[in-house]
């Protein structure tokens, strides 16, 4: 049996958390008098939370002391958490269960690659703790996507080489991340957005076993 790496992203393929990010990220931009809109929360999409909020600032023409800065992204993430203290299965997003089971029925290493510095209480709150061979996330990483580094790390943790590694993403520097890994890139969601994609799927809904499997068995020079 062919051994290949499979590593899901977490923010927008397992659960769908950019509407708990984007309800903190709106209190917090309203708390100092400027606006936040859902078309600026897509830009922040697989962006860490510091960055995130470096924009937000930079959007509104706004400076801030380093303390105040702490400080609200603290805010923000307090006020996250307790959005997602509340998620349980049910917030699974459709057929991921099936298609990780396929994967492990099948002998797959499967780990998570996230951004998120929450990833472990969002995956415990959803059941999956256990799921993954491996977790890398935003406590483990230096660079944040597109850099590879968060990819690499998990292939690493997983003992599959770069080349033989799958990445699931929703996000477009989680792409140019995995491409920059050198791994198959699969967007989930649009493709006039996930442009740079290998492949792009509206959900999971979409994704076949027939699929899965040319994934394990083809070799590289085939899917790429
Ligand atoms: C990514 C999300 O997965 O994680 C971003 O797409 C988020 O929106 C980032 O900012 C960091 O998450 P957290 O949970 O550490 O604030
Ligand atoms: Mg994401």
């Amino acid at each position: 049996m062919n051994k290949k790496g499979f590593i899901f992203d977490l923010d927008g393929v397992i659960v769908d958390t950019a509407k708990y990010h984007y309800l903190a990220w709106k209190k917090l931009a309203n708390s100092i008098g400027l606006d936040f809109s859902e078309e600026q929360n897509e830009q922040l999409k697989g962006v860490s939370r510091v960055h995130s909020l470096e924009k937000i600032l930079e959007w509104g023409n706004r400076n801030l002391s380093e303390k105040e800065f702490l400080d609200l992204m603290n805010k923000k993430n307090e006020d996250y958490l307790s959005y997602i203290s509340t998620m349980d299965e049910s917030e699974i997003l459709t057929n991921v269960p099936q298609v990780l089971s396929f994967l492990i029925e099948n002998k797959q290493p499967i780990a998570l690659g996230s951004a998120s510095k929450n990833a472990r209480a969002i995956l415990e709150g959803v059941n999956l703790l256990d799921t993954f061979n491996a977790i890398v996330d935003g406590n483990d990483v230096s660079k944040t996507k597109p850099n590879p580094e968060v990819f690499l790390n998990a292939a690493n943790v997983l003992q599959v080489k770069p080349e033989k590694c799958i990445v699931f993403e929703d996000a477009v520097a989680g792409i140019q991340a995995a491409n920059n890994a050198n791994m198959i890139s699969i967007g989930i969601g649009e493709k006039e957005v996930l442009k740079d994609a290998d492949y792009v799927f509206k959900d999971f809904t979409e994704i076949s076993s027939e699929f899965l499997s040319s994934l394990i068995n083809e070799e590289r020079n085939v899917l790429k």
